[in-house]
């Protein structure tokens, strides 16, 4: 595929699973999910944590990108452990903290619109439980956030957010040169 650029490498998804055994996961959230690759990655490794009761809120805006995702997940056999909203991911996160999931999730992954990942931040700590994660992909953005020359609203906010993490007492967060660079915030 064209965008096939935006799934995360192999890579990636098997550090990614590594957190989830880490953390004993059970419920997790996951926002950009594409053709499903990270969220296939997170589900089996949730399953394999929990395999009673495991979870994952997957959150995008594309029904098309979407259908492709739900077929692997069905041939994988996790297509019933994933909720799949299709709606702008902020709108979903805060329907979920209105109805009570404060605390509720291990584990949240972030991989969608850059200057959204403020927003995905505040209601990802309030999601998550303490000791819980969250991973925000792309936060070396091909080296860009270093560059000072470039100040397009993506590279800012990534730039913003890695800032505010580090500065953050609400977090333990270090970035993994993982994949386009993983920031691991650890709520505590
Ligand atoms: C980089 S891709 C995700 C890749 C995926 N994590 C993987 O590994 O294959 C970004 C995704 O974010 C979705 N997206 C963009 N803006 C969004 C928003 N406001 N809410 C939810 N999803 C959004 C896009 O539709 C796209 O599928």
């Amino acid at each position: 595929m064209a965008e096939a650029r935006m799934q995360i490498s192999a890579e990636q998804g098997a550090f990614m699973a590594a957190l989830v055994q880490l953390l004993a996961a059970r419920r997790a959230f996951e926002v950009g999910v594409f053709t499903g690759y990270s969220a296939l990655a997170t589900a089996l490794a949730l399953k394999e944590a929990h395999p009673v009761g495991a979870r994952l809120l997957a959150c995008d805006i594309s029904a098309g990108w979407t259908a492709i995702a739900r077929g692997y997940w069905r041939e994988a056999g996790v297509d019933d452990m994933i909720d799949l909203v299709l709606a702008p991911a902020l709108e979903t996160l805060d329907a979920r903290i209105a109805a009570g999931e404060e605390g509720a999730y291990d584990l949240g992954f972030i991989d969608a619109d850059k200057t959204g990942y403020d927003g995905y931040y505040e209601r990802g700590l309030k999601l998550l439980r303490p000791g819980g994660a969250l991973l925000f992909d792309n936060m070396l953005w091909s080296g860009r956030v270093v560059d000072p020359a470039d100040a397009t609203p993506d590279t800012t906010a990534l730039r913003a957010l890695a800032q505010k993490a580090k500065a953050d007492d609400r977090v333990h967060s270090v970035l993994a040169a993982v994949g386009d660079g993983l920031l691991i915030c650890i709520k505590k």
